[in-house]
């Protein structure tokens, strides 16, 4: 499995920016503010968000360490930057967010009381470098929090990301899909991860999470407003119709008791101290 190169990922981001969290679909905004919760950010600390897209994290962040603290957010997408700065503005709090790489964030050492970063690692092409970046970035004791999926319900992952697998080039990686075994198959192996990077007291605390969606084409929408919409640009121009009718068709069957479409992902939450 190759994972996309740094710009690649950014470009892709700058494409979906503008449709990300605003297809109505609860996917990355409650995630978001569910790492913010366990990170413990307290009022007065300094708070870094990486890769904070929209500000789905960092605005959370902002109201947290209010009014004496101060929030950072930098994503590799300018277009994420720019409404990142629309939304903080629209949210009436403090944050700044600038243009920076996640692998080599330029900003001060020692400084940051808490790191948190969210749905962000597994696009990263050394993700146990990064962690040893923004470990660097903490100050002795500050916190470090990365959300990232787990496994969905089997049968979305049978009759939907399968068939999505097979239609798009098969050396795409899903960010939904735990993979072969590395460092996001497990909670374990997450917590590995961390203290690798030589973070302390790391632990793992868990969600689930239930996207739902009016209908196929609501789903389309959503899956073209996240970064699973890299499948979509990787399957064949001849291939697209089928893998519409094929795709369509099977998420119509994954409906829950209430008749809504949809599926159950598992979310955790990796949280370590320098
Ligand atoms: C799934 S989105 C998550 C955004 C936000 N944290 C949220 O929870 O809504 C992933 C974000 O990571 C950013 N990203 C990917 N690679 C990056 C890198 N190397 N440096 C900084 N940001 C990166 C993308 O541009 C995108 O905004």
């Amino acid at each position: 499995m190759r994972s996309m190169a740094s710009g690649d990922v950014a470009k892709l981001f700058d494409r979906l920016a503008d449709s990300y969290d605003a297809v109505g679909v609860d996917l990355c905004q409650p995630i978001a503010e569910g790492l913010v919760a366990v990170l413990g950010v307290q009022p007065g600390d300094r708070a870094l968000d990486i890769g904070c897209g929209k500000g789905a994290a960092l605005i959370p962040l902002a109201r947290a360490v209010a009014p004496e603290g101060s929030v950072m957010g930098i994503d590799a997408s300018p277009r994420m930057v720019e409404l990142a700065r629309v939304e903080v503005t629209r949210a009436g709090v403090e944050a700044d967010v600038s243009v920076g790489d996640a692998m080599n964030p330029d900003l001060p050492i020692d400084f940051y009381d808490a790191v948190a970063s969210s749905l962000v690692l597994f696009f990263l092409p050394d993700p146990l470098a990064a962690l040893r970046a923004w470990s660097a970035l903490l100050v002795e004791d500050g916190r470090v929090g990365v959300s990232t999926f787990g496994e969905s319900d089997q049968r979305w992952q049978d009759e939907v990301d399968a068939v999505f697998r097979d239609f798009a080039a098969p050396e795409i990686a899903d960010a939904r899909a735990p993979g072969p075994p590395g460092p996001f198959a497990s909670d374990e192996s997450m917590e590995t991860l961390l203290r690798n990077a030589g973070f302390r007291g790391v632990r793992t605390a868990a969600t689930i999470v239930s996207p739902r969606f009016d209908d196929a084409e609501h789903w389309y929408r959503w899956s073209m407003s996240v970064g699973q919409r890299q499948f979509w640009e990787a399957i064949p121009e001849h291939h697209l119709d089928d893998a519409r009718t094929t795709l369509f068709a099977a998420v119509e069957r994954c409906h829950d008791p209430t008749g809504r479409i949809g599926f159950d992902q598992y979310v955790r939450y990796t949280i370590g101290q320098r």
